[in-house]
């Protein structure tokens, strides 16, 4: 005849299996591990290249814009620059890995890895391996059109 087991009270729980707490340790790591993974994908940096419906647009210029000071469109990667030769385009994305530069007093500089440029997008500090490129302008009704599609060689201006 066999003994009845004498019922456990919920003070004193039935004992958890080793196999079950090795189980669940590894599940939690997996867990644990899964969600540190994610939060460092949120830190990854943003696209830099700005989405835009089209590559060309008409924009214009402050009337005042002084010599020499870059005027950035809103929602666009590109800075205008009026002098006496004319009005040009320089793109504001970085040579080296893409990023949006930001203007300076004395030109760009890259919030990434620390490049600068001058106002012509020479290359005055790097890592960037080459200077800015410059992009299509032309004049329409006293506005201008720009092609952010369109390299031109550097020192190409547009009277407007
Ligand atoms: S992306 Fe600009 S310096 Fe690296």
């Amino acid at each position: 005849m066999e003994t009845p087991r004498p019922t456990r009270s919920r003070l004193e729980p039935e004992p958890v299996p080793r196999r079950d707490v090795l189980g669940l340790a590894s599940l939690w790591s997996a867990a644990t591990a899964l969600a540190i993974s994610m939060l460092g994908m949120l830190r990854l940096p943003r696209a830099a290249v700005l989405a835009s419906p089209s590559k060309k647009f008409r924009v214009a210029l402050p009337e005042t814009l002084a010599s020499g000071e870059a005027f950035v469109p809103p929602g666009r990667s590109v800075a205008l620059f009026r002098d006496a030769e004319g009005v040009y385009a320089v793109s504001t994305i970085c040579t080296h890995l893409g990023c949006v530069i930001k203007p300076t007093a004395e030109g760009f500089e890259c919030p990434c890895h620390g490049s600068r440029f001058a106002r012509d997008g020479a290359v005055t500090k790097g890592p960037a391996p080459r200077a800015l490129n410059w992009l299509k302008v032309a004049a329409n009704g006293g506005n201008v059109v720009v092609d952010e599609g369109t390299t031109v060689p550097q020192g190409t201006k547009v009277n407007v």
